[in-house]
This record gives structure tokens, C-alpha cells and sequence, in this order.
């Protein structure tokens, strides 16, 4: 089947569903109804894509977006010092180019994908030139490849942080300035790259989120402040239905704080995490499919967002199903739009009529 077949397919399904659809939860809002230029688009693994034809097809057909949802990082690309392997990232560029779909750069700076050789040395000689050498090998061979680069991901602690941001190896070799000083590395290396900075567990109504949404624009204001050169916000948006009702008051105020300081918002790595996987199966998907027309209907509400990217394609392959021991695919969680064989789920339509303007994929 081609690309083009499947996407027929994809498309005469929507007709056939309208009134899952066009829930009346949707009716006479007009705010919900994204206006065309949006951006759906999906995090994807160049294993993954290349072991499975029928993903291939579906991300294909389906994203104006990619985001290599790890084949960028700085331990999978140089895991041992020098030992450049481009051979996955590669994959994924050329599969965007070949479709004709924007890549989002995930991610320069952040702790968790550092390799232990760089963590160790950047901790033992605190040089910026080990910073600045890894830039040139990634920005070196993908600046052009990708339009959005998250330079820095998951800056902000609250809880164990200093001044609201995280002790890393990179806050306590270089100082709070660190962000800064890679958002002028990426520019000079990514002239014509909008440059981010991502970050995680902004959406519920509790002291935590609160103080992460507040110090997230602290740092985002004073990034500006200095002249810092940011062209957005990217909010990861990891949903989770343990944590009672979403702050749609407080995200509303966050976008419009960050729209009026000239910036742009991506909503970059959305999925929703189960608060009881014990329910029919219609019930969960009903639950993961409000929670996003919840979330969707408040953000998309806002213009400086400019797309939405879905932490996976498929249940079958999110990085939620660690620690489940699946006995089968019920026990998976469900928080992506297609489950693990790939059939559409409520939450698939909902992104599909929110952000793909119910023509698939769209274009900036
Ligand atoms: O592919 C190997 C496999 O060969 C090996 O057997 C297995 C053993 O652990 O590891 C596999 O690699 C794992 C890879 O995911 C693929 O599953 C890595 O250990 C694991 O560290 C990696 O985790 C990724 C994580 O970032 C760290 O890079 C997740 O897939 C990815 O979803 C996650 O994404 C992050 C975003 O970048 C930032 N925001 C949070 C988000 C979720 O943690």
C-alpha cells in the first residue's frame, strides 16, 4: 500500500467518524478550531520507523513535523568521546526531507542525554570549548536540517534547583549564565534556526507546577532582558490524568506572558499518562481523548502557538510504557493517538481536526 493509498484510507475514516468528531463539548467555541498553518507533528525513533513499513506510512502521511526523539542527542550521537555516528540521525533527516516535513532539532543542552564522558570532563575542567565543540558537530551537520532546535532542555527546578534552575553539570560548571551562552553558541552556529528552550510540568493546578510555571517565565524574561537570542517557548506538555484538573487560567496567562514578550509557543512532546488502566477499554480512551480537547481548546486558543508534537505515534512505542510489564496490549498505556497495532484512537481524530485541519498534515 502506498503512502497516498493510506492516506485515502486515513481520510475516509475521519468522514466515517464524524460524530465521534465533532463532540458537542467542541460546539460554539470558537477559539478550538486551529487556524491553518498549525503544525501537527510527532517525536519518532529512526528504529523504529525503519522496522515498521505501516509507521513509516502513517508518520509520512500524517506530520508536518518530526522530532527525533532521541537520535539528536549528544549521547547518541557521540556516546564515546569522538566517535561520531550520524548513521540514525541521518535516517531521520533525510526522511523528513524526502516528505517534505520540518524537523524539530531535540536537543543541545540537557543533562540526562549528556554521555558520562562529557558530564565527567565538563565537571573536571568546566571549559566552555567542550560545549562549544559538541555544537559544532551537531549544528555542523544538521543547522540546515532542522528549522526549531531545543538548545536547552529542562532547565527549570524548583524544588532542588538554585534560583529556580536545575543544578546540572552545566548550571554548576558555567553558572545560571549557561543558558545564555548556548543560546548565543546555536546562534551563531544555526543563524536561521528559531531557538528554544523546552520545558516540562507547567499544566496542573498545584504548588509544584505553579512555581515551575513562574520560574520558567523568570528565566525566559531575564533571557530577554540580556538580549539572549530565544524565538520560543517550547511547553512539553506530558499530561497526566493523576493529577486532577488542568490550570487552563494559569496556561492561558503563561502563553500570553510569553506571546507578549515576542515569543513563539511549541507544544512539543504531548502524550497523556493513565491514572487507572483498569477501566474498559472505551472508557480510558474517552478520559485521554477529554484531556486533550481540554488541553488543546486552551492552548490553541493562544496564535503564538504554532504546532503541536505528540511524544510518539503509536502506544506500542512510548517511552510511558517503562516500568508496565504489558500482558497484552490492554495493559499498555493508551496516551498516543494510535495504539500498538496502529488504529486510531478518539485522541488521533481530536489532534487530526484540532491541528491538522482535517486535511492532514499542514505546512507553515
Ligand atoms: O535502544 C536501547 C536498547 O537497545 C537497550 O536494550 C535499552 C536498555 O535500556 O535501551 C534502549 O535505549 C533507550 C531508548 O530510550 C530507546 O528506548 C535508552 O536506554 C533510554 O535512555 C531512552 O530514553 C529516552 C529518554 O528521553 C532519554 O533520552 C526516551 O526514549 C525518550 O522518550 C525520552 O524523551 C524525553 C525527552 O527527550 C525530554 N522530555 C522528557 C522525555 C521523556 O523522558
Amino acid at each position: 500500500m502506498t503512502g497516498r493509498c493510506h492516506r485515502r484510507d486515513v481520510l475516509k475514516g475521519a468522514l466515517a467518524a464524524p460524530a465521534m468528531l465533532l463532540a458537542p463539548a467542541r460546539s460554539g467555541d470558537a477559539g478550538m478550531i486551529a487556524p491553518t498553518g498549525r503544525l501537527y507533528g510527532a517525536a519518532v525513533r529512526a528504529d523504529t520507523i525503519a522496522a515498521d513499513p505501516a509507521l513509516r506510512r502513517r508518520v509520512a502521511a500524517d506530520c508536518g513535523w518530526i522530532t527525533p526523539e532521541i537520535d539528536f542527542k549528544w549521547n547518541a550521537l557521540e556516546y564515546r568521546r569522538g566517535g561520531w555516528w550520524f548513521e540514525r540521525a541521518d535516517q531521520i533527516a533525510a526522511f523528513a526531507r524526502t516528505h517534505d516535513q520540518q524537523l524539530r532539532g531535540h536537543t543541545l543542552l540537557w543533562e540526562q542525554s549528556t554521555p558520562d564522558w562529557a558530564r565527567a570532563e565538563i565537571a573536571d575542567k568546566r571549559d566552555w570549548r567542550l560545549v562549544e565543540r559538541w555544537f559544532d558537530g551537531v549544528l555542523g551537520r544538521y543547522a540546515d536540517a532542522a528549522s526549531e532546535w531545543d538548545v536547552v532542555n529542562e532547565p527549570i527546578d524548583t524544588e532542588q534547583g538554585h534560583r529556580g534552575l536545575r543544578r546540572t553539570c552545566f548550571q554548576r560548571a558555567f553558572g545560571d549564565g549557561y543558558v545564555a551562552r548556548a543560546l548565543h553558541a546555536a546562534r551563531e552556529r544555526a543563524p536561521t534556526a528559531r531557538l528554544f528552550v523546552n520545558e516540562y510540568g507547567l499544566e496542573y493546578a498545584n504548588p509544584v507546577e505553579r512555581d515551575r510555571r513562574t520560574a520558567l517565565l523568570k528565566l525566559v524574561e531575564r533571557l530577554r532582558h540580556d538580549g539572549a537570542p530565544i524565538d520560543g517557548v517550547g511547553i512539553q506538555a506530558h499530561l497526566d490524568l493523576s493529577k486532577g484538573p488542568l490550570d487552563t487560567i494559569a496556561i492561558t496567562a503563561m502563553l500570553r506572558e510569553i506571546a507578549g514578550m515576542g515569543l513563539r509557543v511549541s507544544i512539543t512532546e504531548l502524550d497523556v499518562k493513565e491514572a487507572d488502566r483498569s477501566l474498559p477499554l472505551a472508557t480510558r480512551d474517552r478520559l485521554i481523548d477529554d484531556e486533550v480537547r481540554r488541553y488543546l481548546d486552551v492552548v490553541l486558543a493562544e496564535p503564538a502557538v504554532r504546532g503541536v508534537v505528540s511524544w510518539g505515534v503509536s502506544d506500542r512505542d512510548s517511552w510511558l510504557q517503562d516500568g508496565i510489564a504489558a500482558t497484552g496490549p490492554a495493559a499498555l498505556n493508551r496516551g498516543l493517538p494510535l495504539d500498538a497495532a496502529l488504529a486510531p484512537k478518539p485522541v488521533y481524530w481530536t489532534l487530526r481536526e484540532a491541528v491538522g485541519g482535517g486535511g492532514g498534515r499542514h505546512q507553515v
